[in-house]
C-alpha cells in the first residue's frame, strides 16, 4: 500500500500488511460469497432485504450452514426495544461474524422517532456496537449502521446495496440515517457538475458519475488547461473554466447550466485548497484564501443556483467535500478545518429548506486519501495517517468518488442533511 518509504517504515516497525480492499469493477458480483439476513425481535425488513439481495444475484442462506464464508451479513435490529433483547444480537451475529469476509450492515430504527426511553437507548446503543465491531473486523470487512426512518423503502434498498457492494470499500464504522426522500423525476439525460475536476478526487468523481450515465460538466481554474480537458474527454463530458471564488462565478455557472443543459441534477462542491500553518503564523492571505475557496464559494454557488430559474433540475442533489480534519480538528489546519466544518453547517442549514423543494444536500468527509496532497507529507506522519484506521491504509480518490456517486443517484434521495465519512474508520474524530 502507498509509497516505498511508507512500506519500508511499516515493515521496519513490524506492522502487518494492510488487507487488499475489493473495489468496484464492471460486471463483478455484488458479494464474494452468500449472504445471511438475520432478523432479530420485531424485525420488519428481513423479507424485503432477502428479496433485494436475491434480485441482485446474491445467494441468501437461511441458517448457519457451517464454515462456508459469507460475503455479507445484514442484521435487521430495527425492532429491538429492550436491553434484554440485545442478547439476540450477540447470539445471532457472533457465529456469523466469525465467517464473514466482506460486509456487515446493521439496520436500526431512528432513535429520535421512538417514544419509549428504553427503546431509544437500545437503538442508540447500536451505534457503539457497530463502531466497536468495525474495529474488530479483519481482512477489509466493513461494519456500518443504517438508521431507517419511517417510510424509507427505496433509499433503504439503495443503501443496503451500496453498503454491501465493493463501492463502499473505504466506508467503515459509520452510522447513516436513511429517510423517505422525495422521488426524483426521471430525465433522458442527467447532468452533473463537479468543481475542481482536473485531478484527484474531482477527476475520479467525474468518471464515476459518467459511468452511471451523467453528462459531467467539469469545472476548474483556467490554469488547469489540458488536464481538465483530458478528464472531460475521457468521459465525453464538457469543460467550464471558472474560478469558483470569482465575483460572477454563481451567475456564470447558473447561466451555463440553465441555457445549455436545462439544469443540473447533481452539483459536487469539490474544489478545495490547503494553506497549512500554525495558527499564529497564518497571515490574512493563507486564512482568507482557504475560507474563500472551500467555504464561501460553495455557499455562494449553492444559493446562486437555487435562485436562478432553470439552473437546477427537479430533484437536484448537492454534495459537499468536507473532511475528517474538519470534524476532528488538525494541527496546522485551523483555516482548513474551519472551512470544512463550515460545510457541515451549510448542509445542516440547507437540508430542511431544500427538502421542501424536493432537493437534497449532503457532505462526504474523506479521511486519509492517497492524492498529491497527502503524497507531499513527510513519510512518518504520512504512514501514521494511513495506519490509524481500522482498514490500516489510506483510501483512494475513487473511494470518495464512489460514495459521491451513490449519493447522486435518484434512489438515494432519502439520504439528506447527512455527513458520511469515507475514512476506513480512521481514529481521528471518530
Ligand atoms: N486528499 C485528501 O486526503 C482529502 C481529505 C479530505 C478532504 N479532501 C477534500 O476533497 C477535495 C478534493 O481534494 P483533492 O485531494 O482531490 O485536491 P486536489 O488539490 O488534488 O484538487 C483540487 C482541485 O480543485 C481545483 N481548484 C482549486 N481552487 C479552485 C478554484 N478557486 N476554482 C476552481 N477550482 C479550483 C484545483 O485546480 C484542483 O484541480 C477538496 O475539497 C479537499 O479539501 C481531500
Amino acid at each position: 500500500m502507498g509509497t516505498g518509504p511508507g512500506r519500508f517504515l511499516a515493515s521496519r516497525a513490524g506492522l502487518p500488511k494492510p488487507p487488499r480492499l475489493r473495489r468496484y469493477e464492471a460486471g463483478q458480483d455484488l458479494l464474494t460469497g452468500p449472504a445471511r439476513v438475520l432478523g432479530l425481535s420485531g424485525a420488519s425488513w428481513t423479507a424485503e432485504v432477502t428479496g433485494w439481495l436475491r434480485a441482485a444475484g446474491v445467494e441468501v442462506v437461511l441458517g448457519n450452514d457451517g464454515d462456508e464464508r459469507l460475503g455479507a451479513v445484514v442484521v435487521d435490529a430495527t425492532g429491538l426495544r429492550r436491553v434484554a433483547e440485545l442478547e439476540e444480537l450477540r447470539a445471532g451475529l457472533a457465529p456469523e461474524f466469525r465467517r464473514t469476509t466482506g460486509r456487515v450492515v446493521v439496520l436500526s430504527a431512528v432513535p429520535a422517532e421512538l417514544p419509549d426511553v428504553e427503546a431509544r437507548a437500545v437503538q442508540q446503543g447500536l451505534e457503539g456496537f457497530v463502531r466497536s465491531l468495525a474495529k474488530e473486523a479483519r481482512g477489509g470487512t466493513t461494519v456500518n449502521l443504517l438508521r431507517v426512518a419511517d417510510g424509507a423503502r427505496t433509499s433503504v434498498r439503495s443503501a443496503v446495496e451500496f453498503f454491501c457492494s465493493a463501492r463502499s470499500a473505504f466506508v467503515d464504522g459509520q452510522p447513516l440515517v436513511v429517510g423517505a426522500g422525495v422521488p426524483v423525476p426521471p430525465r433522458d439525460r442527467r447532468v452533473a457538475v463537479v468543481t475542481g475536476a482536473a485531478q484527484g478526487i474531482g477527476a475520479a468523481t467525474v468518471e464515476v458519475l459518467a459511468r452511471s450515465g451523467h453528462h459531467v460538466v467539469c469545472v476548474d481554474v483556467a490554469a488547469s488547461g489540458d488536464k481538465l480537458a483530458a478528464v472531460a474527454n475521457r468521459v465525453q463530458g464538457s469543460t467550464l473554466h471558472l474560478d469558483v471564488t470569482a465575483e460572477d462565478a454563481p451567475r456564470t455557472l447558473a447561466t451555463h447550466l440553465a441555457d445549455r443543459f436545462d439544469g443540473a441534477d447533481v452539483v459536487v462542491h469539490n474544489a478545495g485548497i490547503t494553506r497549512d500553518r500554525s495558527f499564529v503564523n497564518l497571515d490574512e492571505a493563507a486564512w482568507g484564501s482557504v475560507l474563500a475557496v472551500n467555504l464561501a464559494a460553495p455557499i455562494r454557488l449553492t444559493t446562486g443556483l437555487l435562485d436562478h430559474p432553470g439552473a437546477l433540475a427537479p430533484g437536484a442533489r448537492f454534495v459537499c467535500l468536507s473532511s475528517m480534519n474538519g470534524l476532528a480538528g488538525a494541527r496546522g489546519q485551523t483555516n482548513y478545518a474551519t472551512s470544512k466544518a463550515g460545510l457541515v453547517g451549510l448542509v445542516q442549514a440547507l437540508a430542511g429548506p431544500l427538502a421542501q423543494r424536493g432537493l437534497a444536500i449532503n457532505a462526504v468527509a474523506p479521511g486519509f486519501v492517497e492524492t498529491p496532497m497527502t503524497a507531499a507529507m513527510p513519510p512518518v506522519p504520512r504512514e501514521l495517517g494511513r495506519r490509524i484506521s481500522s482498514l490500516q491504509q489510506g483510501g483512494l480518490p475513487v473511494d470518495v468518488a464512489e460514495t459521491i456517486g451513490w449519493l447522486a443517484q435518484p434512489d438515494a434521495a432519502g439520504i439528506d442533511g447527512q455527513v458520511l465519512r469515507v475514512c476506513g474508520q480512521n481514529l481521528l474524530g471518530a
